[in-house]
């Protein structure tokens, strides 16, 4: 089994369903409200684990009813909670509006996350025993950087969800072993808007890169190969929020079980489709048979 740590952040999703998003100044009457654990640490822990890692998670919670709330729903996924601490103050939430195309738009306020700026005593020891670091951006990034040069002096694989996207120290990329932005998140790293040429782009500062599409799949390109697309299978989104976590903690176990680039990328995808046709991050992200039984057919 492949031992997967996640270092990042833990949300309580607070996600109210629309058929159409407000504009500024207006009011509209939702469909439904609900409070689903995420974040996008907490969402790729869950989406390694059920899809068969093993998977340990660093990061923070609040001492609220959500930071109990996050934190059981990760040992409940089989993640190790071990590593994350609780801390005095309110947990990560993110307000999150999802249209009737499954589409969303999130503000996210960071809570017990900010406090994450730097890897505790023990942290290291916890990262140097795995095969790979997952990151992603939702945590302070002087801690994102010492996570990556941790697992770069053991010989750990790092992936990096540049999310959400922000401009990035040269030092960080020299850290990071694949990177897997969407494509806002490539065009905001290289001024590219076209995905193949954003992800070029990328192979100045690291060695490979994965750029998510949504539907229509992912590219992948490395300093060895030329740019390929995977295609994702069809279906009709009820809620992609979380989508791009399932597919890169899928991606992972897939990676780390040794499976090659492309398989393991068609093998994400079926794990990111089985999430966007259910509603919430966690709750539904699917567990390894269903991916196995997608995958085979
Ligand atoms: O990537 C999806 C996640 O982003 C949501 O679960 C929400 O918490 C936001 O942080
Ligand atoms: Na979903």
């Amino acid at each position: 089994m492949t031992d997967i740590v996640v270092l990042g952040s833990t949300n309580m999703d607070l996600v109210t369903y629309v058929a159409k998003a407000p504009q500024r100044g207006e009011t509209v009457t939702g469909r439904e409200f609900r409070t689903v654990p995420g974040g996008k640490g907490a969402n790729q822990a869950i989406a390694a684990a059920r899809a068969g890692g093993n998977v340990s998670m660093i990061g923070a919670v609040g001492n609220d009813a959500f930071g109990t709330r996050l934190r059981s729903t990760l040992e409940h996924s089989g993640v190790d909670t071990d590593d994350l601490r609780t801390v005095e103050g309110p947990s990560g939430t993110a307000h999150i509006v999802v249209d009737d195309e499954g589409g969303n738009a999130i503000v996210v306020i960071p809570g017990a996350n900010g406090t994450l700026d730097h890897l505790s005593p023990g942290d290291e020891g916890v990262i140097a025993s795995a095969d790979t670091l997952l990151l992603q951006l939702e945590i302070p990034i002087a801690a994102v950087l010492a996570g990556a040069q941790a697992a770069r002096r053991h010989d750990v694989r790092t992936i990096l969800t540049p999310s959400p996207a922000q401009p990035l120290p040269d030092e960080l990329f020299a850290a990071v072993d694949l990177l897997v932005p969407n494509e806002h998140e490539a065009t905001t790293l290289t001024g590219r808007t076209d995905p193949r040429e954003a992800a070029v782009g990328l192979l100045d500062l690291v060695p490979a890169v994965v750029v998510t599409l949504g539907a229509a799949g992912s590219l992948y390109v490395s300093r060895d190969t030329d740019p390929v697309t995977v295609p994702a299978p069809e279906v009709t989104a009820v809620d992609s929020t979380g989508a791009g976590d399932t597919f890169v903690g899928a991606l992972a176990v897939a990676l780390g079980e040794g499976r090659p680039m492309l398989d393991a990328l068609a093998w994400a995808a079926e794990a990111a489709a089985l999430s966007v046709q259910r509603e919430g991050a966690t709750v539904s992200m699917p567990y390894r048979p269903e991916i196995e039984e997608r995958h085979a057919s």
